[in-house]
């Protein structure tokens, strides 16, 4: 009888999803279509999902691996069950679905923002990514990984971006409800928050030199998200070597969060 911990013959390697097939979704443009090439270029199949049929028509044609381009609304709940039965058809099942499509559209207080505007919001944030995560759930194994993409303001919101920051918070929500769901079927739950990163929807905090320099001097590091930066999470949330964390929320903020 020894008392140390059994070695295993193998570990896991962090990050590795040659092979895994997985849904994205914002994939045409933004973070949505970095992550499309980050997955592509280590070997994963890739379902990019948006709107917009010929922006993800682009991405794809940029991608060095296999992909399907399906282009539709993630409010929409046929849309979602329809992208699930496609993996299933093309792919045989799907492995990973991250859920990252996400809207800003105002900064504004209370009184400015239109209900229609707090619950378009919403919808796509949090209602789009609970359907995404229904439909995913329906045709995953075991094994599975539902990821979404949330943010910092989910934790510390900003002025002029309640809508935003709920939307995000309640997705952490979600996540924690949704590993204690699912965890009979072996599927994880988990979020990623980035800090901020440059992309259409951060162009007018970017472009600002005061706003560009509030986020500079509020992150830890001092700089704003490279897109060589946030990959890795997602990665390592779709990897075997995280099969043992759920309901966690992985900040990829530069230490945002920590002032
Ligand atoms: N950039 C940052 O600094 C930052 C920080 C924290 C969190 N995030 C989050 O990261 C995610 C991606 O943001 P981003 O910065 O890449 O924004 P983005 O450049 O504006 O991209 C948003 C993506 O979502 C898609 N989309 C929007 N509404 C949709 C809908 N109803 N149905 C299907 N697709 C829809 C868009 O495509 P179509 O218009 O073609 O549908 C696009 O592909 C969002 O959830 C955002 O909240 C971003």
């Amino acid at each position: 009888m020894t008392d140390q911990i059994e070695i295993p013959e193998t570990f896991p390697v962090p990050g590795a999803v040659t092979g895994k097939r997985v849904v994205i979704t914002g994939a045409s443009r933004g973070l949505g279509a970095l992550l499309a090439h980050a997955f592509s270029r280590v070997g994963a199949s890739v379902a990019l999902v948006a709107r917009t049929e010929k922006d993800l028509k682009a991405v794809a044609e940029a991608l060095p691996g296999p992909s399907l381009v399906l282009s539709g609304d993630v409010t929409d709940e046929d849309f979602n069950e329809a992208v699930a039965d496609a993996t299933v058809t093309e792919w045989g099942g799907v492995d990973v679905w991250i859920s990252n499509a996400g809207i800003s559209p105002i900064v504004a207080g209370p009184r400015e923002t239109a209900a229609s505007i707090w619950r378009k919001v919403l919808e796509v944030n949090l209602t789009g990514a609970f359907l995404g995560a229904r439909a995913a759930a329906r045709v995953m194994g075991t094994g599975g990984r539902l990821i979404f993409t949330g943010s910092v303001l989910g934790e510390r919101p900003r002025q002029g971006l309640t809508a935003y920051s709920t939307s995000k918070a309640g997705l952490a929500a979600m996540a924690k409800g949704l590993a204690l769901d699912l965890a009979p079927a072996g599927i994880t739950v988990n979020v990623v928050a980035p800090g901020w990163f440059d992309s259409p929807l951060a162009h007018a905090w970017r472009n600002s030199p005061e706003l560009s320099a509030a986020v500079t001097g509020h992150t830890a590091l001092g700089r704003w998200g490279a897109p060589e930066d946030l990959a890795g999470a997602y990665q390592f949330l779709a990897s075997d070597a995280s099969a043992f964390v759920t309901g966690a929320v992985l900040a990829v903020d530069g230490g945002y969060l920590l002032a």
